[in-house]
């Protein structure tokens, strides 16, 4: 099929203006928010012909974090409803009590990140113009400083690279194999400083990558290792790196373009959502891009080990023994167990060629994680009480929400393999807990010094209708990771 990657024909232009609202130009409908929930959705016409849009927000004291992100992608997600090509919101946050303690740079960051997650639209595909598409402007407007302008920016820049992440997620696998995730990954941080490179099957074999080599075998676009570097600190010299100075972030995601299940072939219904296996990967493009974009004085790391699980007679079996990058040998007791197979090579390729202070990664691991949780958190696994910490409160100050599971020693027992050194899944093939397995799986793989969480985005992969946001890929936790990079010390 033959697409352009044109994303920004639909985009809705986001601005500020110092103005107050009430004298703006009649093009504009004005976002009136009101404490009043009788008067939730109500489009109404002044005397002076003036359009305005009514929200009954509910009380203003009770307007949390959460509560408040909604918000605004309610007044977006109203605009596209009733067909309003141009409207203007005025936000005050000091309305709000409970967001005070957050600082006006959050909220404006926020509302930037927000309105642009909610301008979002996927048509790729579609060949008659939307209705939702004529939303052409949003402005903020008030007397916005010039610390808030700035916030505001950055907002939506982050909005901007989610939106990235969501149109390489929601892309056909046919229009995104390995080798077109690569191109796509270049074009995504074309015009930044950030470098892109990648690894065919060649180097992989080389760099002895042999469960990403065992999961990519049976497609006909082989793997790819993509590498995306960013030295907003400086790039660590030998002198650096014998001191142990400027080691990088290493954030990991998986990047399965299909997931068919391989020869445990998925059912159907489970399987054609699963040219979105590549969120985890294309989580850390958007991620890089903003990391990039912003200029964050920060050294990070990406890794995607990009593959599709597919059939064929070249595929690997249940039962085969691949050997990793690590040395293990593993026993691949099931073909979909594939994503924690590829993240295992790219832990140890990251630890051995780039020494990282602490390691992120980010996959839609399992099913599972969406029987534990549903659908409205990630789940997070690690040992590291300080690093979960810190994720859980970034979750909460994103929106990118996590949830801790444990990754306790005490798991590890069920993926001792009788004919190899660890099985992909359970030896008795029991269903429990199968989120948890899949972090304890990579924790066989994960450096012993270097700090390390690991966040199963499958709960988190596809938006629900409570998102306030357009069917498809979630781009998350583009947010998490943004701001992660950022605090992180
Ligand atoms: N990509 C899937 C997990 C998934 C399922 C993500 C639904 C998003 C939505 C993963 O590779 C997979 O197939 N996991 C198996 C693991 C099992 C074989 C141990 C699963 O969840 O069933
Ligand atoms: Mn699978
Ligand atoms: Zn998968």
């Amino acid at each position: 099929m033959f697409w352009l990657f044109v994303t920004l024909a639909h985009m809705t232009k986001i601005t500020t203006s110092n103005k107050p609202i009430t004298s703006l130009h009649k093009k504009y409908c004005r976002i009136i928010f009101t404490e009043d929930t009788r008067s939730w959705h109500r489009l109404v016409e002044t005397p002076e012909g003036m359009l305005e849009y009514r929200m009954g927000t509910g009380k203003w004291k009770n307007i949390n974090r959460r509560v408040f992100r909604t918000l605004i992608r309610s007044v977006v997600q109203a605009a596209k409803a009733h067909q309003l090509e141009r409207i203007a919101v005025e936000i005050d946050i000091q309305a709000f009590p409970q967001l005070t303690e957050f600082k006006s740079q959050w909220a404006m960051r926020t509302l930037g990140e927000n309105l642009q997650l909610a301008a979002y639209e996927f048509t790729k595909y579609k060949t008659k113009d939307t209705s939702s598409a004529t939303l052409k402007e949003i402005l903020v407007c008030g007397d916005i400083s010039t610390a808030d302008k700035t916030a505001f920016q950055t907002g939506l820049v982050i909005g901007e690279s989610a939106n990235i992440t969501r149109d390489i997620a929601n892309t056909s696998a046919e229009d995104m194999t390995p080798s077109k995730l690569v191109a796509a990954t270049k074009t995504a941080l074309k015009g930044t400083k950030a470098s892109v490179r990648a690894l065919g099957s060649a180097e992989i074999k080389k760099s002895q990558m042999g469960l990403l080599e065992a999961v990519g075998k049976g497609a006909v676009d082989k793997p790819q290792f993509i590498i995306i570097e960013w030295w907003g600190a400086g790039k660590p010299t030998v002198a650096d790196k014998k001191a142990g100075k400027k080691k990088p972030i290493a954030l990991i995601g998986k990047g399965i373009t299909y997931d068919s299940g391989g020869l445990n072939v998925k059912p159907t219904g489970s399987m054609h959502e699963m040219h979105m296996d590549m969120s985890g990967g294309s989580a850390m493009i958007g991620a890089l891009r903003a990391i990039a974009t912003l200029g964050l004085k920060k050294n990070v790391v990406a890794f995607i080990p990009a593959a599709e699980n597919s059939v064929s007679a070249e595929s690997m079996r249940a039962g085969d023994i691949a050997t990793s990058m690590s040395g293990q040998t593993v026993e691949i007791l099931h073909t979909d167990a594939e994503g924690r197979l590829v993240l295992a090579d790219a832990m140890t390729y990251a630890e051995r060629h780039y020494t990282p202070r602490v390691i992120l990664d980010v996959a839609t691991l399992t099913g599972a994680a969406l029987s534990a949780l549903g659908q409205h958190a990630s789940a997070v696994m690690t040992k590291d009480k300080k690093l979960q910490e810190t994720l859980m409160e970034l979750s909460e100050n994103s929106g990118d929400l996590l949830w801790p599971l444990p990754l306790w020693d005490e798991y590890k027992s069920s993926l001792k393999s009788s004919r190899a050194d660890i099985s992909n899944i359970s030896t008795n093939f029991s269903r429990f807990g199968g989120c948890i397995e899949g972090g304890t799986f990579l924790s066989f793989f994960a450096p012993k010094k270097t700090p390390w969480a690991h966040i199963d985005m499958a709960p988190r992969m596809e938006t629900i209708p409570s998102d306030k946001l357009a069917k498809g890929a979630a781009g998350e936790p583009v947010r998490l990771l943004v701001q992660f990079v950022k605090q992180y010390e």
